[in-house]
């Protein structure tokens, strides 16, 4: 049966360890791996902006031997409303993979749903899969393990990187804390989910609303943005609120002293993050940025292996 990566609990424990393994193999051999020589076409389809995730993806299929097709929904005929999973089985007799960024997460399960090649979410409003896996391959690389380490997220609690650190740090036994305003606190369906997989794996979960009991004695501390792609309306109400979890020296200070700073990007500086934090010495975002490309390139080849 086709495996697909929608979020970040569709890979179990042992798996999630087999990819971040097969990541640091490709980071250290980068030309070594041709999976998709021939070439095979791989669909990557945007319906909101990007930078990171267009390059990487791009970069990485043709690292793998594979030619990227990148796409922009709203010049095709998704955009105009045809169906999602008419456009699968168009999508899947000409490609090996599609991997997209879309809205709800119901969209890219109606996908894959329909697609008979591996689907990639990423990023959905709900979660950022792709993102989480270049995140801990950043973690280990900096912290050495990644069962047992204390993950921080503080501010928007509510958006697709609270609900994909709750799964994908749980999964590799984390203990993964998640700060946020009352009104911006994670689906309580994902932190159930999240706690029952820390269950198995020996991490554990915990939801505050004080951002100092998230960030205090943390060997991880990470935000994102206080506004969303799509919630671009809301901007003056959400800053208010998000005030307090901005990352400044002052909160990173009550964190472990060899605390690593995560950011996916893109910043905002003087809003969730400080400019003398980003840019200071704990700061690994530019790794973190790098490793999209090794992550994406090793979970896209495990998937087309298991086909
Ligand atoms: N972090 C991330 O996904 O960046 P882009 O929106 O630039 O792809
Ligand atoms: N939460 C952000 C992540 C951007 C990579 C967004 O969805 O816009």
């Amino acid at each position: 049966m086709t495996r697909h990566f929608l979020r970040d609990d569709d890979l179990s424990p042992e798996e999630l360890i087999e990819v971040l393994d097969l990541a640091d193999a490709m980071k250290r051999d980068r030309y070594g791996y041709r999976p998709l020589a021939g070439p095979q076409a791989v669909a990557v389809i945007f319906d909101k902006p990007s930078t990171r995730t267009r390059v990487s993806f791009s970069v990485g299929v043709a690292e793998l031997g594979g030619y990227p097709l990148v796409i922009d929904a709203q010049n095709t005929q998704l955009g105009r409303g045809e169906p999602i999973a008419d456009t699968a089985r168009v999508l899947d007799r000409q490609t090996s993979a599609i991997v997209w960024r879309t809205f709800g997460q119901a969209n890219i399960e109606a996908m894959a749903g329909a697609s008979s090649v591996p689907v990639i979410n990423a990023l959905t409003d709900e979660f950022h899969p792709c993102q989480i896996l270049a995140d801990l391959q950043t973690i280990r690389e900096h912290k050495g393990r990644l069962a047992g380490v204390v993950l921080s997220y503080v501010g928007d609690a509510a958006n697709n990187m609270a609900n994909s650190y709750l799964l994908g740090g749980a999964t590799a036994g984390m203990h993964v804390r998640i700060g946020g305003p009352a009104d911006y606190l994670p689906d309580p369906v994902v932190v159930s989910r999240a706690h029952d997989i820390a269950a198995a794996t020996g991490g554990s979960v915990t939801v505050t609303t004080d951002p100092a009991a998230a960030v205090e004695a943390a060997d991880v501390v990470i935000t994102d943005t206080w506004v969303s792609m799509g919630q671009e309306s809301e901007k003056a109400l959400r800053e208010g609120p998000f005030r307090l979890f901005s990352i400044t020296a002052g909160l990173l200070g009550l964190a472990h002293p060899d605390a690593v700073v995560l950011h996916c990007l893109p910043a905002y500086r003087g809003m969730e993050i400080s400019a003398d934090v980003i840019d200071g010495p704990q700061s690994v975002v530019w790794d973190e940025a790098e490793n999209r490309l090794h992550a994406q390139k090793a979970v896209l080849t495990w998937l087309l292996e298991r086909r």
